[in-house]
């Protein structure tokens, strides 16, 4: 087995083929003069197994080439199977045309990507789609980080209160919170633009003296959580954190949430200074 590391993932792909004893190299990127993608294998390739691995932010548009030209030549030079692990998969979002004429990102993206004999993936971003296959013409894996989350949260928090910021999160709070024998609340988003959302709870909360830990998948702009931060505060809760997997944090949304005085944690499918929570055990055991 060969393990490869993309330009945004270099770290946790090195710490995947150390937890299986793989042999492991950066890629080789580069750029000609004009801009153009340069790419390289730095290692020969002959009728082995060959892991890729690379999340798709920051500079989703420029990583996905890099994903797309990887995975092509790898098959090209002989693999005898090519798997793409995207720890954070992006353009997941874009799953419908919303307004006519515009490009459903998530079904380009999916068909670049199918060229690899396997696509693994870690809480990508169903909403629309109810699964991978749905996108993906090749063979797919969906891995959760719920239960590292939950780990988490058992061992540095007490006294809370799991609180998903919108319908999706469910996926992630009902499930943690079941496991961990606590209760959820699951809020109620509305969406006017993809900088502006107005969150709220639909029933009545009783959050004074209670910590809330809000468990969501992605944390982009961070206008959700900011959201639910202000409803959370309105109720007199005592501490708020913030957990996601993905942590996109575009925009100073980190420093914007930190502002508020809550804690934000996630975990390292995208390199970020809160990525205290590692997938790379839960990659390596999907690729035994
Ligand atoms: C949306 O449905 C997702 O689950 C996240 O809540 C969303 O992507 C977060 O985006 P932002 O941080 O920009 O509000």
């Amino acid at each position: 087995m060969l393990i490869f590391g993309g330009s945004n993932s270099k770290k946790l792909a090195r710490n995947v083929a150390a937890l299986l004893h793989a042999k492991y190299a950066d890629l080789e990127i580069n750029h000609f003069p004009d801009g153009e993608l340069y790419l390289k294998f730095p290692l020969p390739i002959r009728n082995e197994k060959v892991i890729i691995i690379q999340s798709h932010h920051p500079r989703p548009d420029e990583t996905l080439v890099e994903s797309a030209f990887a995975v092509e030549t790898a098959k090209r030079m002989g693999a005898k199977k090519v798997i793409f692990v995207a720890p954070y998969l992006a353009f997941m979002r874009q799953d419908k045309e919303f307004h006519l004429g515009e490009c459903i990102s998530s079904r380009i993206m999916a068909k670049w990507l199918s060229a690899a004999d396997e696509v693994i993936t870690i809480d990508p971003h169903l909403h629309r789609y109810k699964n991978l296959n749905e996108v993906f013409k090749t063979k797919t894996k969906r891995l959760s980080a719920n239960l590292l989350l939950a780990a988490y949260i058992d061992k540095h928090f007490r006294n809370e209160i799991i609180i998903g910021p919108d319908a999706e999160s469910y996926q992630w709070a009902e499930h943690i919170a079941k496991y961990m024998h606590l209760h959820a609340h699951v809020m109620r988003k509305e969406r006017f633009s993809s900088r502006k959302v107005r969150v709220f709870f639909q029933e009545k909360v009783v959050m004074k003296g209670k910590n809330a830990v809000i468990v969501d998948d992605i944390i982009s702009s961070g206008h959700t959580v900011l959201e639910a931060i202000k409803s959370l505060k309105k109720l007199g809760t005592k501490k708020i954190y913030c957990l996601c997997v993905h942590g996109v944090f575009a925009e100073g949304a980190l420093e914007k949430i930190k502002k508020t005085g809550a804690s934000v944690i996630a975990t390292d499918t995208i390199e970020n200074p809160m990525g205290k929570i590692s997938v790379a055990k839960l990659i390596a055991e999907s690729l035994k």
